[in-house]
């Protein structure tokens, strides 16, 4: 190729990158500056009292912004109540009798309207209080990028079908991911956060029942509390040693076959996935670095900016 047409693809190249930037620099890590410069600490200081008070639900928020931003982009829509004439999402399938803490955000929800009112959005609340769950649990902090406006809306059968269920295999994983624009990397690093919280025996039944790809003594033992019908909600740890601590134990499980979820070992089952479950394995700090780069991304996932969408003064209902 000649190499002024070069530098002229270059040029294009350039500047497609920046403008697809611009779609979420709309989103900045100084949003409430000057209108609520205390709002990063106040969050900061309700999720250290609830973490506190139960360390488990610092888990549980990790996973509330994971299932906002799933469905429809990070709008807080994972937070609207069920009403006679409303359907929310907190009864879809991945989130009914599962999706937790909620009273934490409405908490500190409480805590930002006193301080500065109609100004903080929900969907940023669960933005941030995943990102102080991961440092209070010991994992990588980033700058997180706020500016979201809340959803008047929801959708349940978005939720049932945006959410990948437990039982997904490789490629669907990679490609529930990749409808969000997240690549496979991205995806093995985020699936990371199962490195802290538990699940419900009716999330790992198949796996230690009908699943060759899994440790059989693990298998033996998690059967012991998860039998094949009833007790649908005993809980076993995601990661088996150190459920409250954010480290790359996830990864080393599934090295040797002791995943919680038939999703979790997937990604270590001899396919495409594989050599990035050793990389995190190997190097916690690649780990952190590449998680955190993950949840900046997920988090840009289509935010309500400018004048779409509202602030919610109380995260369960539209205004
Ligand atoms: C890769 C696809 C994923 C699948 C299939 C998946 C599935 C699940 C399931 C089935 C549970 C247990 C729910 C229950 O039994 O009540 C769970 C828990 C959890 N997930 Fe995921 N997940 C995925 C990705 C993620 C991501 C990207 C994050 C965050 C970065 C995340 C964070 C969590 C956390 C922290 C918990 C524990 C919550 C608690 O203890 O309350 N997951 N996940
Ligand atoms: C403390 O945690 C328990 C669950 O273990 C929960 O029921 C309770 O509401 C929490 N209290 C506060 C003040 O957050
Ligand atoms: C949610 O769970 C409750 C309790 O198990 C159940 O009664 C209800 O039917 C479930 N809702 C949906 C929409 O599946
Ligand atoms: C979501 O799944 C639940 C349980 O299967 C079902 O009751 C509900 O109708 C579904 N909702 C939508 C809107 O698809
Ligand atoms: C993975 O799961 C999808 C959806 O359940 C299914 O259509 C597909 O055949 C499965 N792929 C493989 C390789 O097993
Ligand atoms: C396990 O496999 C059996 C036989 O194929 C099937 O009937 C059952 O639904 C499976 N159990 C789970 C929890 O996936």
């Amino acid at each position: 190729m000649a190499a002024t047409s070069y530098y002229f693809l270059l040029l294009i190249l350039t500047f497609v990158t920046a403008t697809l930037d611009q779609a979420n620099s709309q989103l900045s890590t100084n949003y409430y500056k000057s209108t609520c410069p205390k709002a990063l600490s106040i969050v900061r200081a309700g999720i250290i009292a609830a973490i506190k008070n139960e360390t488990r639900v610092g888990a549980s928020l990790l996973r509330l912004h994971f299932h906002d931003c799933f469905v429809n982009g990070c709008d807080g829509s994972v937070l609207l109540d069920d009403t006679a004439n409303f359907i929310g999402e907190k009864t879809a399938v991945p989130n009914n009798n599962s999706a937790r803490g909620f009273n934490v955000v409405d908490q500190i929800k409480a805590n930002l309207e006193k301080a500065c009112p109609r100004v903080v959005s929900c969907a940023d609340i669960l933005a941030i209080a995943a990102r102080d769950s991961v440092v209070v649990f010991g994992g990588p902090s980033w700058k997180v990028r706020l500016g979201r406006r809340d959803s008047t809306t929801a959708s349940r059968a978005a939720a049932n079908t945006s959410i990948p269920p437990p039982t997904s295999n490789l490629s669907a994983l990679i490609s529930s991911f990749s409808a969000q624009g997240l690549s496979l990397k991205n995806m093995v690093a985020l699936a990371g956060g199962h490195t802290v919280g538990k699940a419900r025996c009716t999330s790992f039944r198949g796996h230690i029942y009908n699943d060759s790809n899994i440790d059989t003594s693990f298998a033996r033992s998690l059967q012991q509390r998860c039998p094949r019908r009833g007790n649908d909600n005993v809980l076993a740890n995601l990661d088996r040693q150190t459920p409250t601590c954010f480290d790359n134990l996830y990864y080393k499980n599934l090295l040797n076959k002791k995943g919680l979820l038939h999703s979790d070992q997937e990604l270590f089952n001899g396919n495409s996935a594989d050599f990035l479950v050793k990389r995190y394995a190997a190097s916690i700090s690649v780990f952190f670095k590449d998680f955190a780069r993950g949840m900046i991304k997920m988090g840009n996932i289509k935010p309500l900016t400018g004048s779409a969408g509202q602030i919610r003064i109380n995260c369960r209902k539209i205004n």
